[in-house]
């Protein structure tokens, strides 16, 4: 058994020997023996990653993650496929060494590009101006096939995942990673883009505060999270909001502006109101922006807090203002709790991959990584409950939630037409 170990940049190892100085790249014996230890073969591995559905800060985390734990530890080369499983079923990819992923830790969006519109169950394809929907998963396997890849890295949200569960039925071996600045994936305690959201929005929220002062106005935020509250509520308490409203809780108007009342009464002449892209009045409909007929999920939500201002002002007739933050809050550097956590689920995917731990999502549990089956988290929307403690805080502060104050929060959702 030599003394060392030379890993080449592609990956392969040789034996070398040890010199006055240890050379880059070289490492130690110890070293390969955990290797072998950990049952981890030294035979190269194929791997496929794809990032799928809408993109958010820390993607790019998790590639380079995973490109330098293969390349460190597992002798594997890793191929992107561009677009999602957009580029899957077109045979659309690209091989990404260690050199491609230099640099990206801190940028945005994900150098293989995404779509979140390929479901090669549900495949769009345009004929005669018309979208047609085809299964073209058997398309998706053939390519995976002819490429020599022994297992796929999948980094989405729940409809990817659904996808995902999908092509695992059709014998791909598939290692999941959870992204989405929606926080709202079942089964997981937080997923990685959403602290940069939560973080875009609270300083976004910071700013409208002194502007929402001057002008003694009730300011509504509008935060993205489709059918779940989670950034609503987080960058709502992180930014002082006075009234956060969440789609998992309609709301009452009435109860709405008397908050606002109740403040000016107190003499403060200014509210921030934060509201959820998919928050609804009682009874009312959430406000669909538009829809994208190719899309698995056809409605993007938007617009609610137009809805939220007219009804206070003509309520109230104190002037409101109205900022959607949309599509920024996907943008831009992860946090560094992001890039932190991002770059934990790249290592471990890499790792469940070489230990053929396959049909699991990477995640976190507390503190500790813990995987979860992706067919029972597929499709799955992780909602905020009546329990949830920082909702408790929220009330806790006197934070309207929408609700009447002198009705329990409990009781009052319990009724008809409340979730
Ligand atoms: O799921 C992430 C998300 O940003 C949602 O918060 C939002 O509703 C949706 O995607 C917007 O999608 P699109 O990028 O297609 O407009």
């Amino acid at each position: 058994m030599p003394d060392l170990v030379d890993i080449n940049e592609d990956g392969w190892f040789r034996p070398g020997f040890r010199g006055a100085t240890t050379p880059p790249g070289f490492l130690d014996c110890k070293y390969t023996a955990k290797w072998l230890k950990q049952g981890m073969s030294k035979s190269k591995l194929r791997v496929g990653v794809l990032t799928g559905g809408g993109d958010c800060p820390g993607l790019n985390a998790v590639i380079r993650a995973i490109v330098k734990t293969g390349h460190t530890e597992h002798n594997m080369d890793v191929v992107g496929f561009l677009d999602g499983y957009e580029g899957l079923v077109e045979n659309r990819f690209k091989e990404v060494g260690v050199r491609d992923v230099s640099g990206i830790l801190t940028q945005g969006g994900t150098i293989l590009g995404t779509s979140n519109r390929a479901d090669p169950f549900r495949f769009p394809v345009l004929q005669d101006d018309d979208y047609v929907y085809l299964d073209r998963s058997s398309q998706a396997v053939r390519n995976f096939e002819a490429l020599g890849l022994d297992a796929l890295i999948v980094i989405g949200g729940d409809g990817t995942m659904a996808a995902s569960a999908g092509m695992m039925q059709k014998g791909i071996k598939i290692v999941g990673v959870p992204k989405t600045i929606d926080n709202d994936l079942e089964g997981r305690d937080v997923t990685f883009g959403f602290d940069s959201a939560m973080t875009t929005a609270t300083e976004a929220i910071d700013k409208i505060l002194s502007t929402a002062q001057s002008h003694h106005r009730v300011m509504i935020v509008e935060v993205m999270g489709r059918y779940a509250g989670w950034l609503a509520l987080y960058s709502g308490m992180a930014g002082g909001g006075d009234i956060i409203l969440m789609p998992e809780f309609p709301y009452d108007i009435t109860a709405v502006c008397e908050a606002v009342k109740e403040r000016n009464a107190k003499g403060k002449n200014f509210s921030i109101v934060v509201v959820g892209e998919g928050a609804s009045a009682i009874g009312g409909d959430m406000v669909v922006q538009k829809r994208i007929a190719n899309s698995p999920d056809q409605i993007r939500l938007g617009g609610i807090s137009h809805r939220v201002a007219a009804q206070i002002e003509g309520l109230t007739n104190i002037e409101c203002r109205v900022t959607i933050l949309g599509h920024l809050l996907r943008g831009g550097q992860p946090t560094p709790f992001d890039r932190l956590l991002a770059t934990r689920f790249g290592v471990e995917a890499a790792h469940m991959v070489a230990r053929g731990q396959f049909g699991q999502l990477v995640g976190l549990r507390g503190t500790e990584m813990s995987s979860a089956p992706i067919e029972e988290v597929a499709g799955k929307q992780r909602k905020v409950t009546p329990d949830n403690p920082v909702l408790r805080n929220a009330m806790s502060l006197g934070i309207s939630l929408g609700h009447p104050i002198d009705v329990p929060f409990e009781e009052f959702y319990a009724k008809p037409g409340c979730p």
